[in-house]
């Protein structure tokens, strides 16, 4: 079992990074900056007074989220904030959007495994093409560090749980394959040209913002829409496949934290980012369909239908996060019944208008 808490003091706490944001003004460039997670890092950094520069090119994300972010931060925020519209298998979009910049918190992927599976090609060029641009944008510009989306996925068929960052097994899918990559190129960069990186395993992430529309929509968003439409909902296999999920909040703790971590070897590192709770999807239903019911009586007698397991996907996931405690000072503030809370505050609105 690894032990990183072994008693180091981390450099600094989430409270101690809020504070040196709120007096120190940085350069910040998001990749996916329209999208669900790449839109809550936006509005955190807008909040914390920082200067940012997005990038997006509207494959999954949404005007609307810029837009969400422009009301919620206010217009003087707002100006600190530039889009770059373009594509990060281009080139001279990353260059242009890292130039001068002193940290990337690289979000754009095609972030599906379903997709993944049925365009490999695409999946392969954005996801492993874009992050290698990005990468040498990061290196050019000379940026201080480039905090990356990994994922849960790299676990693969590894059985081992609570997943351990060094303990990865065989790919199940073109999605999971290429966020390996994006942790072998970010070790070469470390290795080879000394560019600073930090990958962040997210777990099942969900929160204001994530996409409810679409066959590739995530399991809380679709099946909030679901029950709020009265259309069916479809729980894949029995039902007892579980998950860590993770309130967005949290994953935007992580990646500041990952930005901001002063001790060397927390640096050029992988980390898992969930809670270490394993949720299975009737558990997550009930809880769900609870929280529905309390603003929406006529839901009680809804009931969801079961279907086919679905292909890629794992039994079942669970983090260990004792390296992002340890090393980062990771301290997630949202259970899932907090989170849950608050994205189907955001849902409720969202999907009422
Ligand atoms: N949401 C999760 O549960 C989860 C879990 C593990 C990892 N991740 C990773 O986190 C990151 C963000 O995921 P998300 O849930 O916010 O997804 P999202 O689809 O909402 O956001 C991705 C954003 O990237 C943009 N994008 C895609 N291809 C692009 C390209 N070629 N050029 C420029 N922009 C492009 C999309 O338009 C979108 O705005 C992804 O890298 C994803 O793989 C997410």
């Amino acid at each position: 079992m690894a032990d990183y808490e072994d008693g180091t003091p981390t450099s600094t706490s989430y409270q101690d990074v809020r504070e040196h944001l709120l007096q120190q003004q940085y350069r910040w460039v998001i990749t996916g900056v329209a999208g669900f997670i790449g839109s809550n890092l936006l509005q955190a950094l807008l909040e914390l007074g920082q200067r940012v520069v997005g990038v997006d090119n509207f494959l999954t994300g949404y005007r609307h989220n810029l837009e969400q972010v422009r009301d919620a931060v206010g217009q003087d925020a707002w100006h600190r904030f530039e889009l770059v519209e373009g594509d990060i298998r281009d080139a001279a979009t990353c260059n242009r959007a890292c130039d001068g910049a002193d940290f990337v918190l690289h979000q754009a992927a095609l972030g599906s495994v379903i997709r993944s599976l049925r365009e490999p090609l695409l999946c392969n060029d954005i996801n492993i093409g874009g992050h290698l641009n990005v990468l040498e944008a990061a290196r050019l510009a000379g940026v201080r560090r480039v905090v990356y989306a990994a994922s849960s996925a790299s676990y693969g068929d590894h059985p081992a749980l609570p997943k351990q960052e060094a303990h990865i097994g065989k790919a199940l899918s073109p999605y999971a394959l290429t966020k390996c990559v994006n942790e072998l190129y970010a070790d070469l960069y470390a290795r080879c040209y000394g560019v600073e990186t930090i990958g962040l395993r997210y777990f099942n992430v969900f929160g204001p913002r994530q996409d409810p529309s679409g066959a590739y929509a995530a399991v809380i968003p679709q099946w909030i829409a679901a029950m709020m439409g009265r259309r069916r909902l479809v729980i894949n296999g029995d039902g007892e496949s579980s998950r860590d999920f993770c309130y967005v909040a949290n994953v935007v703790q992580a990646n500041l934290l990952a930005a901001m971590v002063e001790r060397k070897d927390a640096v050029n590192q992988v980390y898992n980012v969930a809670l270490n709770k394993r949720t299975s999807l009737n558990e997550l239903y009930l809880m769900l369909h609870g929280l529905l019911v309390e603003r929406y009586p006529h839901l009680r007698d809804y009931q969801p239908d079961y279907g086919e397991f679905r292909a890629g996907d794992v039994r079942h996931s669970q983090a260990d996060i004792s390296k992002a405690k340890g090393l980062l000072g990771y301290s997630p503030t949202h259970d899932l019944q907090r989170g849950l809370r608050q994205a189907l505050r955001w849902y409720v609105q969202y999907l009422e208008r």
